[in-house]
């Protein structure tokens, strides 16, 4: 009887180990997403200081060095992807489960117009794209690890023409992203302070701020990616590994 009764408050505790699971997840993908787009933006500050940051994250110091050792990269690709399933089968379980609940929800959403649930329907329908997209770009990072870099990472770009996979993506994952921080500190309640109505108010501009920003960034870096990629192109370059000479762009 007693154990009975433990397995069910056991069981009852489970949703909310899941949401806890959920939003873990959610907030170490979220920053790792702000930091692996400072990181990409590195092309922005020039061609020697995108191949420093590739030959870092490799475990090399040297950036005149060929390689570092990519296999770190693999590595972090499996890792991210690990995190990035079990976000994705953890959220799905709110997804609505048919036609009908469908249905409802839709109605729903456009008889409250509440910003809160509009959000909602945002974060499904950018999680599902970047479910896609994003497993498509792990899987491309996975087998290319030792080919990242200023040229080789812009000939994707153009010469392998994924730069509408990158744009669609990165529009995805900065919704998703701010979003899902804001609804985070809104659930757990992180920024409340003693107005909470206020906060929350104050709250929905730093997600539209850092929506912005990263959205330029990536936008900036999208078009120097871009632009090498058609250079590359031009000149006959194409698959050909950026090396620092001299110190010196070229
Ligand atoms: C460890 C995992 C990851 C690695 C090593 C990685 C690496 C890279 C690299 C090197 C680029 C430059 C383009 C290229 O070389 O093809 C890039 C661009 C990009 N990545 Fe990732 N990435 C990872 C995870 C993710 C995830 C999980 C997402 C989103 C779901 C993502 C979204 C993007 C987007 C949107 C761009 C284009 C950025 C822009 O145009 O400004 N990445 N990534």
């Amino acid at each position: 009887m007693k154990s009975l009764l433990e397995d069910q408050v056991r069981k009852s505790r489970m949703p909310a180990r899941l949401d806890l699971l959920q939003s873990l997840s959610g907030l170490a993908l979220a920053l790792f997403m702000w930091v692996h787009l400072l990181l990409v933006s590195s092309i922005l500050i020039s061609k020697d200081a995108m191949l420093t940051v590739t030959r870092l994250l490799e475990g090399s110091l040297n950036p005149t060095e060929e390689a570092g050792y990519p296999i770190l990269v693999k590595g972090a690709v499996v890792g991210v992807l690990l995190l990035f399933v079990l976000h994705a089968a953890l959220a799905m379980r709110k997804f609505p489960a048919n036609w009908k609940q469908w249905r409802t929800m839709r109605s729903h959403v456009k008889m409250m117009k509440h910003g809160d649930t509009t959000n909602w329907w945002v974060q499904a329908i950018t999680g599902f794209v970047m479910f896609f997209l994003g497993s498509a770009h792990l899987l491309i990072m996975f087998a290319n690890n030792d080919k990242i870099g200023p040229y080789l990472s812009s000939d994707r770009f153009v010469y392998f023409g994924l730069w509408p996979m990158y744009l669609v993506l990165l529009f995805a994952v900065e919704l998703h992203g701010a979003i899902g921080l804001y609804r985070l500190s809104v659930k757990w309640g992180w920024f409340d302070g003693k107005d909470p109505r206020k906060n929350r108010k104050r709250l929905k501009k730093v997600k539209w701020g850092l929506t912005v920003f990263f959205l330029g960034l990536g936008l900036a870096s999208f078009a120097a990616y871009v632009k090498i990629g058609i250079e590359n192109q031009d000149k006959g370059r194409v698959g050909m590994p950026y090396a620092i000479e001299k110190g010196q762009d070229h």
